[in-house]
């Protein structure tokens, strides 16, 4: 029988895409353990947005999240996306840094590592990769799908090929921002198949309507992973739904390896979660409708909710359409980047101050600056001259990886923190989100003093 394995996203992707990664560990908890029953291939349940956000809103340590769902999930592999040299955060770090952060998401429970560059500068994954192996996670080296002027099927397997050199236990084409059609997913994970010998898993979202298609075509080309979510938060923004694609393709001869009656109590279970948010507002209904839009803009599901949210913010969501547009010729002017972490900011917010400005590139963002400096590597096509030279203004764009040029970090600050920092995971919240994780760590010493003299009181 021919075996097709499911990433269920629920706990990451459909949370980040629908409801800006608010999903509290407690309103999860109690499903974990029927989770471990269902027989997913993996959950992907850490990393991208879940650790600033736990960090961030959530007042939650994000390793202590990831603790607590290994203990309730002992059975299922536990998967992570990484954004390569960037970690989970929006600069690059160190190689000591990356080596350290995977080193303790694989000691406190992170199997598969799901790692990419926003950018597919392979010198940007390498180390990641490699301390990943050297840990015993998988490394799933991740290909940024876009279409562009500069993107095809040759440029993609060249960029395999080097992802098997550099020791690759899996090939994920990641497409962001749901707009891989049908053929293009049939003929890239063909082509990949034809190259290299390793699993391909296929990551998408329903943005645009064609998940379901895209996902079945690349089964059909021969995808051995593919990413779904449980059914009431699929959809939209979000992955395919678990439950519809296990039904397609059992009664197509695969093996989902899923158990259809565990799988209902999980879609159970997440259903009610779903309709609270809805009645919050935290789930706008415009992420679960079908945009095809994105087709032209390539917006991914959780840049087009933000985006949504900044511009009500700045009280500017009637300037919507013109971002919309602005978007595709920033990213053109910018040598047609993936729009993905961090390089969807970037491309969103540069996109907002051009139009809100009345002038193109009048404010630059620092992280634009240095993306035109090479600092997040070498952007696919060319850069537009004029841009470059109003963005440098008269500064050099840098040699080599960026990496390279920066000073080993983790020992100097940990020496830094000092008691602040209860643990080496403490001290690497701290280099990837420094504000936020000191006001954390303050919060939590807090909340300990106010726990021990509510004790001290009842015992008096
Ligand atoms: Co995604």
């Amino acid at each position: 029988m021919k075996k097709v394995g499911f990433t269920e996203t629920v706990l990451r992707d459909a949370n980040q895409s629908q409801i800006a990664t608010r999903l509290p560990f407690e309103k999860f908890a109690p499903i974990l353990e029927t989770m471990d029953k269902a027989g997913y291939y993996s959950v992907e349940c850490w990393g991208g947005a879940t650790f600033d956000s736990c960090l961030r809103f959530l007042d939650e340590d994000p390793w202590e999240r990831l603790r607590k769902i290994r203990e309730k999930m002992p059975n299922t592999k536990l998967q992570m996306l990484l954004r390569g040299q960037n970690l989970l955060g929006y600069k690059h770090y160190p190689d000591d840094v990356v080596r350290k952060f995977i080193q303790h998401s694989v000691s406190n429970g992170i199997n598969i590592i799901r790692i990419f560059d926003a950018l597919n500068d392979t010198r940007n994954i390498r180390v990641a990769m490699e301390e990943a192996v050297k840990c015993g996670a998988e490394a799933s080296a991740t290909i940024s799908y876009t279409t562009s002027p500069v993107h095809s099927i040759e440029n993609y397997v060249k960029t395999v090929k080097e992802m098997e050199k550099l020791g690759a236990s899996s090939i994920c084409i990641k497409d962001m921002a749901g707009v891989m059609t049908p053929q293009e997913a049939f003929d890239l994970v063909k082509a990949i198949k034809e190259t290299v010998k390793l699993p391909v898993v296929v990551h998408t979202h329903c943005t645009a309507g064609l998940a379901y298609m895209t996902v079945l075509k690349a089964v059909e080309a021969g995808a051995d992973v593919i990413d779904t979510a449980i059914s009431c938060f699929s959809g939209g923004t979000s992955q395919p739904a678990t439950e519809s694609l296990h039904f397609a393709l059992s009664q197509m001869g695969y093996d989902t390896g899923l158990d259809q009656s565990v799988i209902k109590s999980i879609k159970d279970f997440f259903l009610p979660i779903r309709d609270e948010y809805i009645e919050s507002g935290l789930l706008d209904p415009i992420v679960l409708t079908t945009d095809s839009d994105c087709l032209n803009y390539q917006i991914p599901g959780g840049m087009l909710s933000n985006l949504i949210n900044q511009l009500k913010a700045l009280n500017a969501i009637d300037r919507f359409n013109d971002v919309l547009a602005e978007t595709p010729r920033v990213r053109a002017d910018l040598g047609y980047p993936p729009l993905v972490t961090p390089m969807s900011q970037m491309v969103g917010v540069q996109a907002t101050q051009n139009v809100l400005n009345g002038e193109r590139y009048k404010t630059v963002t620092k992280e634009v600056k240095a993306y035109v400096r090479g600092e997040y590597g070498k952007a696919p096509g060319k850069i537009d001259k004029e841009v470059a030279a109003k963005i440098l203004d008269g500064e050099k764009p840098i040699q080599g990886r960026f990496a390279d040029t920066l000073e080993p970090l983790f020992e100097k600050t940990k020496a830094e923190l000092g008691d602040k920092a209860r643990s080496d995971e403490d001290v690497l919240s701290y280099i990837a989100f420094p504000q936020v994780a000191e006001k954390f760590f303050e919060k939590r010493a807090e909340k300990e003093n106010r726990k021990a003299s509510y004790f001290i009181e009842r015992i008096d």
